[in-house]
């Protein structure tokens, strides 16, 4: 699937195993969680375009390639996508952070924006949308909405576990958009959690209930 990226590195797989086991605590959980999205992150950013200055080193002056062009927006779907924020700023420290904040209309099921923030101007920014769990894809389809709506037209998303289902949905949206998954999970149960996913990814990196 073009523009659909699923991850293959051992450190994210043995990363993503321990964060499964439902004995590992908040504190481990929220460690591997940014861990997981600064080597996805590493791998997502690698088509950031390079340009040519002049350094001078401690022998002589040289040309060496530094990140150019468009600055990065971090946009986490809260609240679990704020467990990944850390990662990413810690590979592009200069990156600005945007949040999106949706709930599900308990009726029609479909969400809703009750918070959306982004740095401005949104246009000439790379968009980096975080979510650990990608599920039936109908927030993430909405969040990518929502940045659209604001201008926002360079957009990556990076999901730690995806099911099938939302990874289709978002897709078959916005086929424009990349999409970084950490691993495909087999499928959604009738509650919308994804198995075996981890369980409620807010909940285990804040420690609620
Ligand atoms: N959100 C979660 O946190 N977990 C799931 O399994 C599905 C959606």
């Amino acid at each position: 699937m073009e523009n659909v990226f699923i991850m293959d590195h051992p450190l994210i797989q043995h990363k993503i195993s321990i964060i499964r086991n439902k004995n590992t605590g908040t504190n481990e959980f929220r460690k591997l969680i940014e861990e997981i999205a600064i080597l996805m992150g590493y791998e997502a950013l690698r088509d950031l375009p390079l340009e040519d200055v002049t350094v001078e080193t401690p022998i002589e002056t040289c040309q060496s390639p530094m990140i150019s062009g468009k600055k990065l927006a971090v946009v986490p779907v809260l609240r679990a996508g704020l467990g990944m924020v850390n990662g990413i700023t810690t590979l592009v420290p200069s990156a600005k952070i945007g949040h999106i904040g949706l709930y599900r209309d308990p009726v029609t099921h479909e969400p809703h924006e009750y918070y959306c923030k982004l740095p401005d101007p949104i246009e000439q920014r790379q968009i980096v949308l975080v979510d650990p769990m990608l599920a039936t894809g109908g927030s993430a389809v909405a969040a990518v909405d929502f940045i659209k709506q604001h201008g926002g037209k360079n957009i990556k998303c990076m999901f730690i576990i995806a099911a099938p289902e939302g990874m289709e949905r978002l897709h078959k949206a916005h086929p424009d958009v990349q999409i970084y998954i950490g691993h495909l999970d087999r499928e959604l149960n009738e509650n919308a959690y994804i198995c075996p996913g981890l369980g409620d990814a807010g909940d285990r990196i804040f420690g609620t209930k």
